[in-house]
């Protein structure tokens, strides 16, 4: 459970990308908050995704909205300036990577960006408790990272519940994102659990209507937002 405001954005990786303005469009109507956009480096992962680029040209086309930069990429304090100039808003950098993760997400919030923190399903919380006053919103993956469209792990909810109960201990104004495999009935658990960010690609771009798909994510999500 969490007082946080709900926010939905949808994974652009889910998207048809021979169709960004269409999509763009789409998004931009659909009700969603937030859109995701998911940088991977063939390394970190293994599987290349896309660069800067694709944040610059959603910058234009997005307008106001926030856009949400997961980095999934080694060394991410080399390159995180240059997504900020890009135009992100919001920018998740791995514990796992090579970096000095403290001083990286330090240089995010110098340069006027939201600094998330994102870990892997087997990361346990207490290597990330350390980091959690220097971040705006730890990135919880509920997939192992690297594809869309992988089946959602249900043991990292305890790791999630445990998260919004330290934050909540430490008053820190701290967003909870869950990322990978998202639906209707696993976001009502993630929101249960004290999640408040839904990551969404295929299962909202797999639908004719995106808007609905959004109002049923949300209406879902919003269901779990109860105590126990
Ligand atoms: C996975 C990415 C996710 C991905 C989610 O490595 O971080 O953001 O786009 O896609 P779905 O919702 O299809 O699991
Ligand atoms: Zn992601």
């Amino acid at each position: 459970m969490t007082n946080r405001p709900l926010i939905i954005a949808p994974s652009i990786l889910g998207a048809d990308l021979g169709r960004i303005e269409a999509e763009a469009e789409r998004i931009k109507a659909s009700g969603a908050e937030w859109v995701h956009i998911d940088i991977m480096d063939g390394h970190f992962v293994p599987n290349i995704s896309f660069g800067t680029n694709m944040v610059r040209v959603l910058r234009r086309l997005m307008g106001e909205a926030i856009l949400d930069v997961h980095l999934m990429i080694e060394q991410p304090d080399r390159y995180a300036g240059d997504f900020i100039e890009a135009g992100a808003d919001c920018l998740n950098v791995h514990l796992e990577a090579r970096h000095q993760v403290a001083r990286t997400l330090a240089s995010i919030r110098e340069k006027g960006c939201r600094a998330g923190l994102a870990i892997n399903p087997a990361t346990l919380l207490k290597h990330a408790a350390p980091l959690l006053s220097q971040c705006d919103q730890l990135l919880c993956m509920t997939v192992n990272p690297g594809f869309g469209g992988q089946p959602f792990l249900a043991e990292v909810l305890p790791k999630i519940r445990e998260a919004r109960e330290l934050i909540l201990r430490q008053n820190y104004n701290i967003d909870i994102t869950v990322d990978g495999g998202i639906s209707d009935a696993t976001a009502v658990a993630c929101m249960k659990a004290g999640a408040n960010i839904m990551v969404s690609g295929n299962h909202l771009f797999q639908q004719a209507d995106l808007t609905q798909a959004v109002a049923n994510l949300r209406a879902a999500a919003r269901s779990g937002n109860v105590s126990g």
